[in-house]
């Protein structure tokens, strides 16, 4: 596992008035929603996860808000999460675990560098479709398509690699077999 700010250098990005929130992007399988709740409980921090608050409020699972009311509404639905999020008050240090394609529409990814400092957690796409391949029915965005999932992986990396790329202000590779407490532990290391 390595962890390196990205090229370009962290400062030019980094707007003046930042959150001290820890956010993780990055895709599905990466371990967004482990390593975000593991971080949460040693600092004392409280853990949101988007695609939760959505379904918390919705009523309705991920998979379910895509095939009712197609993926639009899901990802309108994230927006105003994340706006609701940073208007909350600020008493409480915050860990938010993003849903993959998140940070993919450029107001939302205002909103997460206003939040905090942004931890890409980086994998290759064989690492991620052992991951996901016994819960595919929870994620419609690998469900539906034709491709073989591998192929659809490679895709969804290609896609959106570089912009999780230029947003984050951390990269850590997961794709080695390394425990979500030592990516967290890692992660603690360079955010305090
Ligand atoms: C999505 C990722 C999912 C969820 C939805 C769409 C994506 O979240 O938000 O199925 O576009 O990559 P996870 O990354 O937490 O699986």
């Amino acid at each position: 596992m390595v962890s390196s700010p990205p090229s370009g250098g962290r400062g030019r990005r980094r707007p003046l008035t930042r959150g001290n929130a820890i956010v993780l992007i990055g895709l599905m399988g990466t371990g967004k929603t482990t390593v975000g709740r593991i971080i949460s409980q040693q600092i004392g921090a409280l853990h949101l996860d988007t695609d939760g608050e959505i379904e918390r409020r919705e009523q309705k699972t991920v998979a379910e808000i895509f095939s009712e009311k197609g993926e639009p509404y899901f990802r309108d639905a994230e927006t105003e999460t994340l706006r609701r999020i940073r208007r909350r008050p600020p008493n409480r240090r915050l860990v938010l675990s993003t849903g993959g394609g998140l940070p993919l529409r450029e107001e939302n990814a205002k909103m997460l560098r206003q939040l905090g400092t942004v931890v890409w957690l980086r994998a290759d796409p064989e690492t991620l479709v052992k991951r996901v391949e016994r819960k595919l029915a929870m994620r419609p965005l690998l469900a539906v398509d034709e491709l073989p999932l591998h192929e659809r992986m490679a895709k969804l990396c290609a896609e959106r690699n570089d912009s999780y790329e230029k947003l984050a202000d951390l990269i850590f590779d997961t794709h080695l077999d390394v425990h979500a407490s030592v990516i967290a532990a890692s992660i603690l290391d360079q955010c305090y």
